[in-house]
């Protein structure tokens, strides 16, 4: 069985840094593990986002069914948060805005939220995170600590990189478009991410299916008693 690894590029700008980390990584991961991952890459840069619009909808049913997003047909989010449920990890690359990610980030993740009301959809997916900023002390571990929030809500499962110090996620070191190419410790690290992400999917993948849990969130989510 394969594992899916689905990459999303969170930079606003082409031939961006994020996206360079997220090939590169992927590239090394199939040189490495030939015919064992499948890997896609996603730019929301190319896709049109409308914002949630905080109606609540997603999180009632009717007639015993859940009521899909009700903004579902008026843009590209359903066809990313298929991508993502259909993953079995994902790697998140972004460029650090103000020691956050980007604001792309934030709009096309807060469109998630069907997922989580619907439930958990996402749950158990593993979460590894690229940042790249242009200063060395630019706010990486911020925005990398922050892209996993969104993801723990999700009931995601996080993880760093997976050489032997295990930080936090990878942290590219660049400015202009494709500097990153320079930054070989941040490629490195890169690569790590991607690596990390695959081979506990792995794991989990395996664990799951031996465990033969419906869906490993819901019993423990019963809608009502939550304060
Ligand atoms: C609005 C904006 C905010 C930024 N904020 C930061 C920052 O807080 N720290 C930093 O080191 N670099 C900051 N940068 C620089 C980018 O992180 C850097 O250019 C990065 O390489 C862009 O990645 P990309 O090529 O994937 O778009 C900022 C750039 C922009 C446009």
């Amino acid at each position: 069985m394969t594992v899916r690894v689905l990459g999303l590029n969170c930079s606003p700008r082409d031939n961006s840094n994020s996206g360079i980390l997220l090939e590169e990584s992927f590239r090394r991961l199939h040189e490495k593990y030939p015919g064992e991952a499948e890997t896609e890459i996603v730019a929301l840069r190319d896709l049109h986002i409308e914002p949630c619009k905080a109606c609540n909808v997603c999180g009632k049913t009717k007639d015993g069914k859940f009521i899909p997003c009700v903004r579902a047909d008026e843009d590209d989010v359903q066809m990313v948060l298929d991508k993502m449920v259909a993953a079995d990890g994902m790697c998140v690359a972004t460029p650090v805005y103000f020691g956050l990610p980007t604001d792309l980030f934030a709009r096309f993740i807060m469109r998630t939220r069907p997922l989580r009301h619907q439930d958990f959809k996402l749950a158990n997916r593993v979460l590894g995170v690229m940042a790249t900023a242009g200063r060395r002390s630019g706010g990486a571990e911020t925005a990398i600590i922050s892209t996993w929030l969104p993801f723990i809500r999700n009931g995601c499962l996080l993880v760093g990189n997976g050489d032997g110090t295990c930080q936090f996620g990878a942290y590219g070191w660049a400015g202009a478009r494709g500097h990153i190419r320079s930054d070989e410790w941040g490629m490195e690290q890169g690569f790590q991410v991607a690596e990390r992400v695959f081979t506990v999917a792995k794991v989990v993948q395996a664990g799951v299916r031996a465990a033969d849990f419906k869906n490993p969130m819901v019993f423990s989510y019963s809608a009502g008693t939550r304060p």
